[in-house]
């Protein structure tokens, strides 16, 4: 890195092509200086009529050189990140490594939305534990901010991740079989975790077209293949496609037949409550459950917020599943959820949820 590669263009223009993109200086050379047969030494010193003389271009060439070297050491600190090759604008400085490791970080709130500096980068890794190795997922964003929910990962769905890869951990043929479909997915981190961690097919879904836009991203960004529309016949393939909540808007082949919905930080508009519930209720199959995580905002009551939707729910013949009735195992020694969520906060992370009023998972199922 940091090298320029010199040729000429069929204009004979001389081409820097380096780390910092395509530089051409405007010279013209003559051909007779580019297929002299004049020594070495008076092939230096010829000058070019049209243009400037070579030795001048070749320290032209030589300075280009020197500024890309520390540019692209600049572009490429572990301070910075960059969505992909087209993507060279350094997002923001100061970057905490944890945003590379999947740890929950403080938010702040921004008028009609909140923000946190890892939702700012354009592109997160982030580990997920299988069984018997550790993966890394890559996330594209497209920041936080008002407009912008969902186009960046929640500290509500790097938790249930958590939550997802230590109930694998516990019961390995957990989706084994199953159809899976997330709602609100906004980046389609949850999905692509359920994905790797064995389901039969995820659809991945949103209300919000661009989000939908960068989950498919994602997909791709992450081998996972998929088909963009809903049919009968791709029931068992991956899907990334639009689905605005609402009973109504369920396509006919998806109905009553989702496994397992997943769903992280979904329920912060009371207003969205009962087209929600509508949704899952429609999707589920007969035993199918959902599982739910929130982590609370600041200023909110994140067990308010879930409690008041869990009342909502009920209407739609939904409820929260006794620990007897949970669909998968919990690890020896831990009896309730709250405790096994308890497990997946780092002692760094209390403070953060102790900020935002902690967090909830909840296991939904029809009465
Ligand atoms: C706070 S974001 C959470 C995104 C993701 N689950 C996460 O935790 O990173 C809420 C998501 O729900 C989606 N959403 C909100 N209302 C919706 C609706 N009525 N229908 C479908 N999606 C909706 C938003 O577009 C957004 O992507």
């Amino acid at each position: 890195m940091g090298g320029a590669l010199v040729t000429f263009d069929r204009k004979k223009r001389i081409i820097v092509e380096s780390s910092i993109g395509l530089v051409t200086t405007g010279s013209i050379i003559k051909s007779n200086t580019t297929t002299s047969s004049k020594s070495g030494r008076q092939k230096q010193t010829q000058k070019n009529q049209q243009g400037m003389p070579r030795r001048s271009c070749l320290k032209l060439i030589l300075r280009m050189g020197l500024v890309a070297l520390p540019l692209t050491g600049w572009l490429i600190s572990p301070q910075i990140s960059l969505a992909d090759s087209n993507s060279l604008e350094p997002v923001t400085t100061n970057i905490p490594s944890e945003c590379q490791s999947g740890a929950l970080m403080a938010e702040s709130a921004v008028p009609g939305a909140y923000d946190q500096i890892c939702m700012n980068l354009p592109l997160r890794t982030i580990p997920l534990r299988l069984p018997n190795q550790t993966e890394e997922i890559q996330i594209q964003q497209e920041g936080a901010g008002p407009g912008k929910t969902g186009l960046a990962v929640w500290n509500s769905a790097l938790l249930l991740g958590r939550v997802l890869e230590a109930i694998v951990a516990t019961n390995p043929n957990f989706f084994r079989d199953k159809q899976v479909a997330e709602l609100g997915c906004g980046t389609a981190l949850v999905s692509i975790m359920a994905s790797r961690l064995g389901a039969k097919s995820v659809w991945a879904t949103d209300g919000n077209p661009a989000a939908v836009a960068l989950s498919e991203s994602n997909f791709r960004r992450n081998n996972i293949s998929y088909t963009a529309t809903v049919s009968e016949r791709n029931i068992d393939e991956n899907v990334v496609s639009t689905l605005q909540w609402g009973e109504l808007q369920v396509p006919l082949e998806w109905m009553g037949k989702v496994d397992v919905i997943l769903g992280s930080d979904l329920t912060y508009n009371s207003g969205s409550w009962r087209v929600l519930a509508e949704t899952m209720d429609t999707l589920l199959s007969q035993n199918g459950f959902v599982l739910y995580l929130s982590l609370g905002h600041s200023g909110f009551n994140v067990r308010g917020e879930v409690d008041g939707f869990v009342n909502v729910a009920k209407q739609s013949g939904l409820s929260v599943k006794a620990l007897m009735d949970l669909p998968f195992t919990l690890p020896r020694g831990v009896s309730t959820l709250d405790a096994f969520l308890q497990d997946f906060i780092l002692p760094s992370e209390q403070s953060i949820l102790s900020f935002t009023g902690g967090a909830q998972l909840l296991v939904i199922g029809r009465k």
